[in-house]
């Protein structure tokens, strides 16, 4: 049976996939009423979300998951029935660079969401729902063959990886020892609009825009299975209304590509979209120094989901891309704010002088 919430909140939902969760969720449950905590770090922007900011069944509230008292009150305050937990820090070369907060804000951070679940939920557990979304990252790197499973052991490699296994360790822990009703999901990849640019889909569009090199890792070899974001979101819905209490479910594309295929790929798109010569957008291809302790492949196997939930992604990888190249060419001052400021700072450690 379907389930019905009244009141759900979901973190992280001014980032990338949060804000098309919050979307779908505003849009599609207008008799629930959906929270969007979000700290607004670097990676946070309400532009993502203006087409839904005065629906009626919407609210924003800025907060952090780390202030354990605050997280507290905002459980008192509104009483949630369910918790879309994806406020995390999610980027890898930053993991590397600042491993710590990566745990502040992905493990501790998540502690203290699961304590204030558990706290609130106390007398009844019955009809409530603490779902946390996850990365296929945890399970580390795959050579040329096989796939992720639901059972695959977890095996993370980056500072960043590390920091999302403990959290999904912590929160099967929650349900073990305390029954607290939780799923995960872990996902690969997403592409899709509102991505912000220091991820390699978006970078890329953004620097053959403006004619300067793309940075390509190593030798352009290592394989990631991309999924469009607004496939997850629909996973990440099914999950919530009929997912297994206490299971993990993989999400993914089947959508392998080497970084270099993809990049060329892209370049192609740009250059029929900019109305370039075709190859000109190819030639700022730069290979540069590789990430440290770089995982090689991710590659999902989505079976459970598809046959438990009846879930599948609507879109080839070629159509979704060409419309986030659209989405992007149409939203330049969206662009051009999220790599004002900081961000400049960031490129130059990132790419200039590393
Ligand atoms: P993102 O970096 O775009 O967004 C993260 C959001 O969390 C931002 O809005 C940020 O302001 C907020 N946030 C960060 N720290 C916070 C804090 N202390 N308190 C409150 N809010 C805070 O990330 P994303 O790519 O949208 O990823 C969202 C979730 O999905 C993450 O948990 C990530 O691990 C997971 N995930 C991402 C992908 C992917 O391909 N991007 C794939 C699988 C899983
Ligand atoms: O697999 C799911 C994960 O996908 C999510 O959990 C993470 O939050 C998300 O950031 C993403 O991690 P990746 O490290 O795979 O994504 P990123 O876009 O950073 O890199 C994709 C691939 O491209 C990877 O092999 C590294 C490479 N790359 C990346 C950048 C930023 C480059 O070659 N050049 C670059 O400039």
């Amino acid at each position: 049976m379907k389930r019905d919430f009244k009141t759900i909140l979901i973190t992280g939902g001014a980032g990338f996939i949060g804000s098309h969760v919050v979307r779908r969720f505003v849009n599609n449950y207008p008799d629930s009423k959906i929270i969007n905590l979000d700290k607004l770090t670097y990676a946070g922007n309400l532009q993502n979300l203006t087409d839904v900011e005065n629906k009626p069944n919407y609210t924003f509230v800025k907060g952090d998951i780390t202030d354990k008292n605050f997280i507290d009150e905002l459980f008192i305050k509104y009483n949630f029935d369910a918790v879309v937990h994806l406020a995390a820090e999610s980027h890898v070369d930053r993991s590397i660079s600042n491993p710590t907060e990566f745990a502040i804000t992905n493990v501790i951070g998540t502690i203290n969401m699961l304590n204030a679940a558990k706290k609130s939920w106390a007398n009844s557990m019955e009809g409530k729902l603490f779902y946390h979304i996850s990365t296929d990252e945890v399970f580390g790197s795959l050579g040329a063959t096989g796939f992720f499973t639901e059972t695959t052991a977890y095996d993370p490699r980056s500072p960043y990886s590390a920091s999302k296994a403990s959290s999904d360790h912590f929160v099967m822990a929650y349900y073990h020892t305390y029954k607290l009703p939780v799923v995960i999901s872990n996902c690969s990849n997403n592409y899709g609009s509102h991505h912000f640019p220091e991820k390699l889909i978006p970078l890329a569009i953004h620097n053959i825009k403006d004619n300067k090199p793309v940075p390509v890792y190593g030798k352009g070899e290592n394989i990631r299975d991309w999924l469009f974001v607004e496939d997850h979101a629909s996973a990440i819905d099914v999950i919530v209304y009929r997912g297994t209490i206490g299971n993990t479910y993989n999400i993914g594309g089947h959508n392998e590509w080497k970084n270099i295929d993809l990049i060329n790929l892209l370049c192609k798109i740009m250059d029929k979209k900019l109305n370039r010569a075709t190859g000109t957008s190819a030639k700022l291809i730069t290979f540069v120094k590789d990430r440290a302790g770089h995982d090689m492949r991710y590659a999902i196997d989505s079976t459970k989901i598809q046959k438990e939930l009846g879930w599948k992604p609507s879109l080839q990888f070629e159509e979704g891309l060409e419309k986030t190249v659209d989405w992007y060419l149409a939203n330049e001052a969206w662009l051009n704010n999220v790599t004002s400021g900081d961000y400049q700072k960031y490129y130059e450690k990132q790419y200039v002088q590393r």
